[in-house]
């Protein structure tokens, strides 16, 4: 499985990270992004999905699997799944502040009374 063999390494089986080594959380969390602009985007854009050695329509897979294994509750009920165009696209358009474009989604998440770390 792609999530075993190229995410878990550094984000857990279980997808609880390591916040005090940088690796967000994504369990009960991920899902919350799909909610803000910039937020879907930014979980295909982020260096561990877009740089991984997957094909688009293996990122696109597991992405959608993380989201509705990890984190369905969060998920707003209208959800598309992310298909593999959207992806080749998103990766062609990477971050170039990872760190400033998560800030700013945590702040639209904010706004709208979902806390995050
Ligand atoms: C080498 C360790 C490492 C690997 C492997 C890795 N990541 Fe990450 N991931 C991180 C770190 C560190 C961050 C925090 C943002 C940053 O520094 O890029 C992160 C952030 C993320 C985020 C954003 C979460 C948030 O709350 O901001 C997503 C989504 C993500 N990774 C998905 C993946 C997926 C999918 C894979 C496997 C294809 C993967 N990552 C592989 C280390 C890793």
């Amino acid at each position: 499985m792609n999530y075993m063999l190229h995410c878990s390494g550094c984000h857990g089986q279980d997808a609880s990270g390591s916040p005090s080594a940088g690796v967000p959380k994504m369990a009960s969390v991920l899902g919350h992004f799909l909610k803000v602009n910039g937020g879907r985007e930014f979980l295909i854009q982020v260096p561990g999905t877009s740089q991984s050695a997957l094909t688009h329509a293996e990122v696109a897979e597991l992405m959608n699997w993380i989201l509705k294994t990890f984190s369905k509750h969060e998920m707003p009920p209208n959800t598309t799944p992310y298909t593999p165009s959207e992806v080749a696209h998103l990766r062609a358009t990477p971050l170039t502040d990872v760190v400033a474009s998560r800030q700013e989604i945590v702040k639209r998440l904010q706004a709208q009374g979902i806390a995050m770390e």
